[in-house]
C-alpha cells in the first residue's frame, strides 16, 4: 500500500494554470481566436489537483469542460488573462502557462457590428503583452513553466523562449506531428531547462503528459526548498 502523502508532492502549493485560447474582439459579434482546445491545460489542472495542490485555472475559450475541484477564472482577451494572472501571482508557487495567447489584437474594437462595405477590408493589429515574459520579469519565488508550440526546429525555438521569458522549464511540442496537435487527446513533448533537454517523451495521453510535467516540477521545487 502507498503511504498517504506519497501521491501528493504538491500538497500545500498554490498552482495557477492558464488554458485555452484567447478571444480578441473586432466588434460585438466577431473575434480572432485560435485552435486551442484547452485539453492540455485541463489535464495539468486535474493532475496538479490530484497531486495535492490548490489549483486556480484561468481559462479562455475552450471546447472542453474544465475539471472539478479547481477554482475557475474565465477570461476572454490576452489583456484580461494578463490581469487575472498578475492579480494572483504574488501568492502563487507554480505557474504553468499552457494557454494559447493571441500575439496580436485589433487596434480598434467597434462598438457596433461592422457593416459590409468595399471589396477589401484591412484589419490593423497590435501586439498583445507577453504574459509569460511579464511573469518571468516579475518572478520572485515562483516556479515558472511555459509552453512552446512549434512547427519546426523545436529545440532551438523552445530554448530561445525559455531564456527570453525567464522560465524554469519550458514544454515544447511540435504541433505539426500527428498526435501532438492542438485538439488531440495525446501529445508528444520535450521538457527543457536552461541546460537543455530534461525529458523527451513519446506519444502519450495529455493526462499522462501532464503527470510527467508536474513530477519534474514538483521534484525541482522540492529541491529548491531543501
Ligand atoms: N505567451 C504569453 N503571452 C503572449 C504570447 C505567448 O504568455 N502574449 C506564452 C504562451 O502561453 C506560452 C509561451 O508564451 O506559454 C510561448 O508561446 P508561443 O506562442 O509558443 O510563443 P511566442 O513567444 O508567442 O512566439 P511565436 O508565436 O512567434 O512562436
Ligand atoms: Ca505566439
Amino acid at each position: 500500500m502507498m503511504r498517504e502523502g506519497a501521491h501528493k508532492p504538491l500538497a500545500g502549493k498554490k498552482v495557477l494554470i492558464t488554458a485555452g485560447g484567447t478571444i480578441e474582439r473586432l466588434d460585438p459579434v466577431r473575434y480572432l481566436t485560435n485552435d486551442s482546445s484547452g485539453k492540455m491545460g485541463f489535464a495539468l489542472a486535474a493532475s496538479a489537483r490530484d497531486s495535492g495542490a490548490e489549483v486556480t485555472l484561468v481559462m479562455g475559450r475552450t471546447s472542453e469542460l474544465p475539471p472539478d475541484g479547481v477554482a475557475l477564472v474565465r477570461v476572454e482577451s490576452a489583456q484580461e488573462m494578463l490581469e487575472a494572472v498578475l492579480e494572483r501571482y504574488a501568492q502563487t508557487d507554480l505557474v504553468i502557462k499552457s494557454a494559447a495567447v493571441a500575439d496580436y489584437r485589433p487596434v480598434f474594437r467597434a462598438d457596433k457590428k461592422i457593416k459590409k462595405s468595399g471589396e477589401r477590408l484591412v484589419l490593423e493589429l497590435e501586439k498583445t503583452t507577453d504574459i509569460l515574459q511579464t511573469l518571468g520579469e516579475l518572478k520572485t519565488k515562483q516556479y515558472l513553466i511555459g509552453f512552446a508550440a512549434e512547427t519546426g526546429d523545436l529545440d532551438r525555438y523552445a530554448m530561445d523562449k525559455l531564456q527570453r521569458k525567464h522560465c524554469d522549464l519550458i514544454v515544447g511540442n511540435d504541433v505539426s506531428q500527428a498526435g501532438a496537435g492542438f485538439n488531440s487527446d495525446t501529445n508528444i513533448i520535450r521538457i527543457y531547462d536552461k541546460a537543455g533537454i530534461v525529458e523527451s517523451l513519446p506519444l502519450m495521453s495529455k493526462l499522462e503528459t501532464a503527470r510527467r510535467i508536474l513530477a519534474v516540477a514538483a521534484e525541482r521545487m522540492a529541491h529548491l526548498e531543501s
